[in-house]
């Protein structure tokens, strides 16, 4: 039983390798209810997670401070605290809150989920607060979200609504990791000592930003990447959020995490209620490659739509003709990329209105009238006659000034009374909270797929909101910032529904929009404009910490690279995408024969370690990748692939040997191409000697090594 109720204020939640105690605990004096994290660590049998849910408070109070509040499954604003409220609420002008206790229910969910919620009411108003907890029997990942409902007569207006509070066990010091970035630079991992105050992770754009992601991991600095523990919490959402660490000047860290940013405020009507989108935490005592694994293997399993299928290798055509993009070209490049071994054409930005540059026709999602005047079928048919796929590059949820919708339906756009509309990248945000745009967008959508029978769907965004009002909806102006995400995900899950061989990549200008919230409704995603294999390392490290590569879509493009001019073998552009979704993306009729031909054989290499970079373990062996000798290496079933970087191969210091991970000691393993043989215990203590990392060499030199598990104990014979 994953939930199991203690007695009827205190519950265990057990997930395969961690257990979690909350209790309600109720003020003697006040009646006032203060649901509280007791546990969360390794598992525990049934008495030692009764022992610790008995456990009395341990943090001393003094008249000036509530250092428990750290504790709390969702800190109210209200009664004495002073931290920064996990759930802010006002009736008519009383901010605060005092929630009493009205109870607790256990439902099975089936599937091996179940779900506990915790009732709770203001002690004057009607007001209703559910705390649900989900947990599944398969992962560690936990799931967390707070619904409001509003049953007075009274004003309400909401602040604050965080999915929950999460309580990191006490250290003697704390560490903090997260990925940080900007365009073309997303994804930075960055890890730091937690200081004394609240340290806010946030993204104010209406999309989950290149910024920050939304996630958190917590460690007391000693764990590495095979060793320690490690707490760390996701938010399921692709629109505004905010994830605020704290760590008190007495010890005792929290995060609490939920959508929308400072500032905004959403009324509820009488009878409505407002639910958050989930907060996923996790524990676990492997170190950051075992906590990644165990995130990688709960999206496979919880959150991504079509995680057993293989993601074809697609072309894309933007770095090679940006908007220029004509039938004849298109065609040229499809034939080359079929030659390779191509499987999905997919024609991005330009194809559209009369979209010649930036400055226009985002809403008129109908084929460009001068360079496609017979439509689109044609050029479509002449790929699909070259045995590919094919997919259309669409942002519906901007317009360009120039456009006929703006022309049409001006008050689309999110805007405000009295203020400016600013562009950015020459467009403007539409209110994708209101019904009609919706429709419109999903009208629009459908047709296309129907019509030109698509196969894929490329969803950039590129810009954030600004000026994101609604002056109709008055007081409720600022639901666009939850209601916009809402409707993205409407029309996509929408669209799956109608379409059932529909894929859809998630692009917001690069990785603007990367999230277990995208991620449950898109196939894959695009972590940045930056396709310079060196920068891209870096990119993919920071990917890989929450994220599966089975989800990372990877070009490989021109050199120099059009956006760091930096040159690099081809070998190593390829050796870095194929640790994701391979793509190409480079403009292939000014390739070599001889550049075309190593392609089609790294593309034909990518098809046979596809499943397993895809659908496999993922390890981070080595040093830093694309700054020193990196490794990265999957593992699924019996196979091993191995891919080795050395980006400065004049570089003297630095390992010989590369130990792999996560195998069988016991077990045999054969090198494909040299036919050798390995003990599994041999590979991970002694390790390999890769070519590409001895030293006086080029630079960008790298490996491809592959493992196929022989035998499973040594001492069987050979077969
Ligand atoms: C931004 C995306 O990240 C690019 O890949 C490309 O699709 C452009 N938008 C097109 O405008």
């Amino acid at each position: 039983m994953p939930v199991t109720p203690l007695d009827d204020h205190q519950w265990a939640i057990t997930t395969p390798a961690s257990t979690y105690v909350i209790a309600v605990e109720i003020d003697p004096l006040t009646g006032e209810a203060t649901p509280r994290q007791k546990y969360w660590g390794p598992r525990l049998p049934a008495e030692a997670a009764r022992q610790v849910a008995a456990s009395g408070a341990r943090r001393h109070v003094s008249s000036f401070s509530t250092p428990a509040e750290v504790e709390e499954l969702l800190p109210v604003d209200g009664g004495t605290r002073w931290s920064t409220p996990s759930l802010q609420v006002a009736f008519g002008h009383v901010r605060s809150l005092e929630p009493s206790f009205a109870g607790a229910s256990v439902h099975d969910e089936g599937g091996g989920a179940q779900r506990l919620d915790l009732l709770l009411v203001d002690a004057y108003h009607p007001f209703e607060i559910v705390l649900s907890v989900r947990v599944r029997d398969d992962t560690d990942v936990i799931e967390r979200w707070t619904t409001v409902r509003h049953r007075s007569d009274a004003e309400v207006t909401v602040t604050r609504l965080d999915s929950g509070n999460w309580f990191v066990p006490d250290a003697a010091s704390y560490r903090y990791s997260g990925v940080f970035g900007a365009w073309a630079e997303e994804l930075q991992l960055q890890r730091g000592p937690l200081p004394v105050g609240e340290l806010v992770f946030t993204s104010r754009q209406g999309v989950t930003s290149h910024t920050a992601n939304p996630w958190v991991m917590i460690d007391d600095g000693a764990a590495t990447e095979e060793h320690g523990e490690v707490w760390g919490v996701a938010l399921a959402w692709s629109g505004s959020w905010r994830l605020t660490t704290t760590h008190r000047p007495e010890g005792g860290v929290c995060v609490s995490g939920g959508f929308g940013h400072d500032g905004l405020r959403w009324t509820l009507a009488p009878g409505e209620e407002l639910v958050s989108p989930a907060a996923l935490g996790l524990y676990s005592a492997g170190g950051f490659g075992a906590a990644s694994r165990s995130w990688h293997e709960y999206a496979r399993r919880h959150v991504l739509p079509t995680a057993r299928e293989e993601r074809p290798v697609l072309y894309n055509s933007w770095e090679a003709t940006t908007f220029a993009v004509t039938e004849a070209h298109q065609l040229e490049l499809a034939k080359i990329a079929a030659g390779l071994g191509v499987e999905l054409f997919v024609i991005d930005d330009g194809w559209f209105g009369g979209r010649d540059d930036d400055t226009t026709s985002l809403g008129d999602w109908w084929p460009h009238r001068e360079r496609f005047p017979d439509g689109l079928r044609r050029l479509l048919d002449g790929i699909r006659d070259t045995g590919m796929r094919v997919g259309l590059w669409v942002e519906p949820e901007c317009v360009s000034r120039d456009s006929d919708l703006y022309r049409a339906h001006p008050d689309w756009a999110l805007h405000m009374t009295h203020r400016r509309r600013d562009e950015k990248r020459g467009q403007l945000v539409l209110n994708f909270a209101r019904d009609d745009v919706r429709d419109w967008a999903f009208g629009r959508l459908d047709r296309l797929v129907t019509e030109l029978d698509l196969d894929y769907l490329k969803w950039d965004m590129n810009r954030p909101f600004t000026q994101a009002g609604w002056p109709e909806r008055e007081a409720e102006q600022d639901r666009v910032w939850i209601e916009h995400t809402r409707n993205v995900y409407r029309v996509m899950d929408l669209l799956r529904e109608r379409h059932p061989r529909l894929r859809i990549e998630s692009c917001s200008g690069g990785g603007g929009r990367i999230d277990f919230g995208i991620m449950r409704r898109t196939d894959e995603v695009w972590p940045s404009d930056n396709t310079d294999a060196r920068d891209r390392q870096t990119v993919q490290h920071g990917f890989s910490q929450l994220y599966p590569a089975g989800t990372m879509s990877a070009w490989v493009t021109d050199s120099p690279n059009p956006t760091t001019r930096r040159a690099m073998p081809l070998r190593y552009r390829f050796h870095v995408a194929m640790a994701g979704v391979l793509g190409i993306g480079g403009n292939l009729p000014e390739w070599t024969s001889g550049e075309l031909a190593e392609a089609a054989e790294l593309i034909a290499q990518y098809k046979e370690i596809r499943p397993v970079v895809q659908h496999g373990r993922q390890y981070r062996l080595a040093g830093t990748p694309g700054q020193e000798r990196s490794a990265v290496q999957y593992v699924l079933d019996d196979r091993v692939v191995v891919l080795v970087y050395n980006p400065l191969g004049n570089a003297k210091r630095g390992p010989r040997h590369l130990r792999l991970t996560g195998l069988d000691p016991d077990a045999l393993y054969e090198m494909t191409g040299d036919g050798s043989r390995w003990h599994g215990s041999v590979l991970m203590s002694a390790g390999i000697r890769p070519a590409a990392w001895e030293p006086i060499g080029a630079d960008h030199r790298s490996e491809l090594v592959v493992f196929r598990k022989v035998r499973t104990s040594v001492a069987e014979p050979v077969p």
